[in-house]
């Protein structure tokens, strides 16, 4: 059979990856694709930069156009990033009859209902492995491993930038900044790291998986996101004091009144594997009614591991070439004209438990009102640490643990507390689940 050509566009962490992959496991990948694959043509912003992956018979290009009007290339590879010139020629791509595969988690989040209807219009296929969780197949096997499940819920750790911050700070104590720095080094952070600190990154990838999960249409702006910057190292030791380690997670729940979508900072009990996934691995925990929990975890960022997703999905993409669009595994696991718009639920509907950390004076009375205003919204107290006064310093940190309630009580507790004269500043708060 003749080998399938690849066309990338953009050749740099992720491209390289894919190409090296392909490169190496090119005998072990034909074998079981029944095809060889070989790279035609990668298009790229600066032609004379250093290339880590070998670029013997691969032209290299400035101009997209050489991939995408190229009649001899069967499969477009995706990753420059970004919205345009990403979605332009994607859609060119696809309207000249091309599969394409990318790892675009913003374009996927935001215009993947575009992209999957052109798709369909052509008979071609979209594939974006590679965009959720870097190299851990877990749109597979969800689409496809759990097909006979009704899904109830998945929480992910789905920024490996964000789990790498998180995890250097608590382990050995180091800044933000540098560790963000040292990220951004390794090729794992976004071209805008703001996209991974401030959960956006976290919030296109959840809404990739709640799709495919609940069968609803793509919904990027019903996500609500909070990020990892303003997580202090103290929080992270109250957390472990009380037997909690903080993680960046992204929760998909059905609730049955409608969806909880959101990508916050969180207490997980770190009895649990997943509060135990650390650096820049990522881990999905899938709770379906059939198998239960299934948990999928590797790495969730880097040139291989997401080159990994890339081949998967180019070997897909050549094996379903001939499959009529109907036959194929659908793009959202369910058929186009079976998905459900679901309502999503807002922030103040959210049901779960808060980490609160509240400043005040050394006084006697001040436990007390803090006690009361949360009994006034029915809001129950399970831990309380309290700590001694420093010599330098009148003010001492309560922190509370406390038991699940609708969100909007909190809020409005919280700015009852605020509002104290005996509590200084804003209170930090962070959600706690069990994923029990
Ligand atoms: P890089 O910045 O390393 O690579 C981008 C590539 O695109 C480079 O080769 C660049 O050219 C080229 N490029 C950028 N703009 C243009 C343009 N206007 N015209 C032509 N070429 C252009 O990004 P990554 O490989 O890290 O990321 C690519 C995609 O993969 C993104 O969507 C990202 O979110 C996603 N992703 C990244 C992961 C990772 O671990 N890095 C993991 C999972 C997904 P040049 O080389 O000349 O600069
Ligand atoms: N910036 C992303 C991350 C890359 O850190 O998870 C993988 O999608």
């Amino acid at each position: 059979m003749k080998p399938v050509k690849i066309g990338f566009l953009g050749f740099g962490t992720v491209g390289q990856g894919a190409a090296i992959v392909l490169a190496r496991n090119a005998l072990e990948i034909s074998r079981r694709a029944g095809r060889e694959i070989s790279v035609k043509s990668a298009v790229v912003r600066d032609i004379n930069r250093t290339r880590e992956a070998g670029l013997e018979g691969v032209i290299l290009t400035t101009d997209p156009l050489d991939v995408v009007n190229d009649p001899d290339i069967d499969v477009v590879v995706e990753v420059v990033g970004g919205d345009e010139p990403a979605k332009t020629l994607l859609l060119q791509a696809i309207a000249n009859g091309k599969h394409v595969v990318t790892a675009n988690k913003a374009l996927i989040a935001r215009f993947g209902n575009e992209l999957f209807e052109a798709a369909r219009e052509h008979n071609v296929s979209v594939a974006f492995e590679a965009a959720v969780a870097g190299g851990i197949p877990v749109i597979k096997s969800i689409r496809e491993g759990l097909a006979g499940n009704k899904i109830q819920w998945l929480a992910g750790i789905i920024n490996g930038t964000s789990n790498y911050i998180l995890t250097e700070m608590r382990d050995k104590g180091r800044d933000f900044a540098d560790v963000l720095q040292e990220a951004q080094d390794l090729g794992y952070a976004e071209a805008d790291p703001t996209f991974d600190v401030e959960g956006i990154d976290a919030a296109h990838k959840l809404t990739i998986l709640a799709s495919i999960a609940f069968g609803v249409p793509l919904k990027f702006d019903a996500v609500y996101i909070e990020g990892i910057s303003h997580i202090t190292r103290e929080d992270t030791a109250y957390a472990e004091e009380l037997g909690y380690r903080i993680k960046h997670l992204g929760l998909a729940v059905d609730t049955g009144d409608g969806l909880e979508l959101r990508v916050h900072p969180t207490l997980i009990p770190e009895r649990r594997l997943i509060a135990n996934v650390d650096g820049v691995m990522n881990a999905v925990l899938v709770q379906a009614d059939a198998v239960g929990p299934t948990l999928y975890y590797g790495a969730g960022a880097g040139a291989e591991p997401t080159g990994s997703s890339i081949v998967a999905d180019i070997m897909d993409a050549a094996r379903v070439a001939s499959a009529a669009v109907d036959n194929r595994v659908p793009h959202l696991a369910f058929q186009h004209d079976a998905l459900n718009d679901v309502r999503v639920l807002s922030s103040s509907e959210f049901s779960t438990s808060y980490y609160l950390r509240i400043l005040v004076d050394d006084k006697p009375g001040v436990m007390a009102d803090i006690s009361r205003i949360l009994g006034d919204e029915d809001i129950s107290i399970e831990a309380i640490i309290q700590k001694e006064p420093t010599a330098d310093s009148a003010r001492v940190p309560i922190i509370l643990l406390t038991r699940k309630m609708v969100e909007g009580a909190m809020e409005s507790a919280i700015a009852k507390i605020e509002a104290l004269g005996s509590v200084e500043g804003t209170v930090t708060r962070i959600r706690v689940e069990s994923l029990g």
